[in-house]
């Protein structure tokens, strides 16, 4: 009997601070009009110092939780990307394991920055077929406001803080297409210096900032997101027609424009909230898919394509049957 990966419940937390452009144009030499039509950006949530990726990691998957109407007795694993943890180690998943009250199971943080929600459902997605897992919590928590320079105004205006999660189920894939039909991962290291942090824990006295190159990481993102669509189709013999939402990273709404048009969907298809969220990073696409199904846009059984890029460069796609 074939396993599938159901998902089962979907899960979001935003900071309660919202930055718009107006008030981040008071001390950065940037506008309101620079920032809406080069990104689409209208606002962003800055987290709170209580407001740790521990905290909103935990919050949204109480919140998946919920969705799915799962207990946490129902987890057995908890896989969580983020680039900003709030410790070296112990991991951010394990911290959310113990706030939940796992009991039991075991949990690890993958980093693939922007990518490391489709990264870390890859990884769940695997270890449930191979049968290590029955009930997954991939998370995506992210801090980004701890790591902006806030002299730069082509990166400090882009970004924002928030969780998203989703509960994985084991199910049976017999006689359904219902579940993770696929994961595509890619990475391209030569390219890891076009977007990057300037620092770490390892590197004494310099926590370090985010660093972009803006244009060339365009560049490759309407390219290599482009690849990732095409490649999650051919591996299931699907066609455009076959997608009823694209639920894309959330860095620009001009890539996630090119992205829709590539693959014919209406703009109503395309799930957006980059201009309500900035970029949250790994916390992006969870957070736009669990909008889309928290207001009945998303329903069961539509063929939803997942897909992100980020520093690294790390980029891939995921299908996944609601
Ligand atoms: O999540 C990971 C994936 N990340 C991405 O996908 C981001 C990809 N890149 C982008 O989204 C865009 O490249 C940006 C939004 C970052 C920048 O847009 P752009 O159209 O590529 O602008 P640019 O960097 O080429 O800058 C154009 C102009 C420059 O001025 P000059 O040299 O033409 O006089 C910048 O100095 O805009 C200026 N500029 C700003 N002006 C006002 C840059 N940032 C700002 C700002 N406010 N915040």
């Amino acid at each position: 009997m074939p396993i599938r990966s159901i998902l089962a419940g979907a899960g979001g937390y935003l900071p309660e601070r919202i930055v718009t452009n107006d008030e981040l144009a008071r001390t950065v030499d940037t506008s309101d009009e620079w920032i809406r039509e080069r990104t689409g950006i209208k606002q962003r949530h800055f987290a709170g110092p209580h407001e740790t990726a521990t905290f909103m990691g935990t919050e949204a998957a109480r919140a998946a939780l919920a969705h799915a109407g799962a207990e946490v007795a129902d987890v057995d694993a908890v896989i969580l990307a983020t680039s900003t943890p709030d410790q070296a180690f112990p991991s951010t998943a394990v911290r959310v394991m113990a706030a939940l009250g796992v009991k039991g199971g075991f949990g690890f943080d993958v980093a693939a920055a922007c990518a490391g929600f489709i990264y870390a459902l890859s990884v769940a997605d695997g270890m449930i077929r191979a049968g290590q897992a029955k009930g997954v919590l991939v998370i995506g928590s992210e801090v980004y406001s701890r790591i902006l320079n806030w002299e730069d105004r082509g990166t400090c205006v882009l970004f924002g803080d928030g969780a998203g999660a989703v509960f994985l189920r084991a199910g049976d894939g017999s006689g359904t297409d219902r579940g993770i039909l696929s994961t595509h991962l890619h990475a391209q290291g030569t390219l890891g210096d076009i977007l990057y942090v300037d620092g770490a824990v390892g590197q004494r006295g310099k926590p370090g900032h985010l660093v972009m190159n803006g244009r060339e990481v365009f560049r490759h993102a309407v390219t290599r997101l482009a690849e990732a669509v095409d490649e999650a189709l051919n591996a299931n013999n699907l066609t455009r027609a076959d997608i009823d939402w694209l639920v894309p990273h959330q860095a620009n709404q001009r890539i996630i424009d090119g992205m829709g048009r590539k693959l014919g969907l209406a703009a109503e298809r395309v799930v957006v909230t980059v201009d309500r969220h900035a970029n949250t990073s790994a916390a992006s696409v969870p957070l736009a898919l669990n909008e889309a199904c928290q207001d009945g846009r998303i329903k069961p059984g539509d063929m939803v394509l997942l897909e992100a890029l980020g520093g690294g460069l790390v980029w891939g796609s995921a299908l996944v049957r609601m």
